[in-house]
């Protein structure tokens, strides 16, 4: 069902997608976009949810309230609704025309894909990074659980280090981001790490990369609310209700697990499941700028 879609302007570049992604490929690179726009984009389980809930906030005046509607409701999840929905012209048009600004949108598309005129009205967009092998492990549940996989992590770390998991590959797709995140002031690229070390610093990042001012008060309840206690009892960040109806659509053999979305949200949880020879694989794989000093570990 996946394909690698190749970049016709520079083959270099590729990425692993569900097969009907080739569908809408024309249309994301046409949609149209507005200043006010807020991008979250991020390779997948990387805290997208994470920042997700972070910007909505910050940029909705703390309105508390409202953050209890589903998070899947206040953001467009732009290739995936592309892909879900069968008339497509109508989706698309439907955001265009009809979507309240400004738009929230979520999206794991790499530079290449994205759409075009991203580059010249430069709305704001927040990327996220996370250590691939605590991205690897979060993935592979989240592939058990919500896609149906029935491989071990074993396969799945496999997968992963020849590019074949969705997504993929994850080296390029961090990396171009990161290059972009230099040049264009629009972007700001965030650890899942530095987070986990002093949410308080990376709120108050966001909420001026944004714009906004908020007294010290305001900010600690902003962090009490993202804490990972409170985002996993909130069934909104917690996607109870995707999870609920993907569980109840599809015969998985972990339907009657219980699936947490905010499920473990450690550094580090790679070294409760992987073994030597696979960190030292993705190790091998991971071909990053230097982030260590944001807490990643590996060996080039
Ligand atoms: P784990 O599966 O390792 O727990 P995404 O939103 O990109 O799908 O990423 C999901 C990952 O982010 C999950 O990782 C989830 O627990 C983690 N996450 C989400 N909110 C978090 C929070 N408030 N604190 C820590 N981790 C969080």
């Amino acid at each position: 069902n996946y394909v690698d879609i190749i970049d016709p302007k520079n083959p270099k570049n590729h990425c692993v997608l569900i097969k009907n992604y080739q569908k809408i490929a024309e249309k994301i690179k046409n949609f149209k976009i507005y200043k006010d726009d807020v991008w979250i984009m991020s390779f997948p389980k990387s805290g997208t949810t994470w920042t997700q809930e972070m910007a909505w906030l910050l940029n909705n005046n703390l309105d508390f309230e409202k953050s209890k509607e589903d998070l899947v409701s206040r953001y467009i999840f732009l290739e995936f609704e592309g892909i879900l929905y069968s008339n497509l012209d109508a989706t698309f048009d439907k955001y265009v025309a009809n979507a309240q600004k400004p738009r929230y949108i979520k999206c794991h598309l790499p530079v290449f894909m994205l759409p075009d005129e991203l580059w010249t009205i430069k709305p704001k967009i927040i990327y996220t990074v996370r250590n691939p092998k605590d991205v690897i492990v979060s993935f592979y549940h989240h592939y058990r659980h919500l896609q149906g996989y029935s491989g071990t992590l074993h396969d799945f770390i496999n997968a992963f280090v020849n590019d074949k998991v969705s997504y993929s590959p994850m080296n390029e797709h961090v990396l171009e981001y990161w290059k972009l995140s230099k040049k264009y002031e629009n972007i700001l690229f965030l650890f899942y790490e530095d987070r986990i070390r002093n949410l308080e610093q990376e709120v108050k990042k966001v909420a001026k990369f944004l714009e906004k001012e908020y007294s010290q008060e305001e900010i600690e309840k902003v962090c009490e609310h993202l804490t990972f206690d409170s985002m996993q009892k909130n069934s909104s960040c917690n996607n109870e209700n995707l999870t609920k109806m993907l569980k109840e659509k599809h015969e998985y053999e972990t339907k009657d697990e219980k699936f947490n979305f905010i499920r473990e949200g450690k550094v580090g949880s790679y070294k409760k499941e992987m073994n030597e020879e696979e960190i030292k694989r993705v190790e091998e794989y991971m071909n990053f700028p230097d982030f260590k000093e944001h807490g990643f570990e590996y060996k080039n």
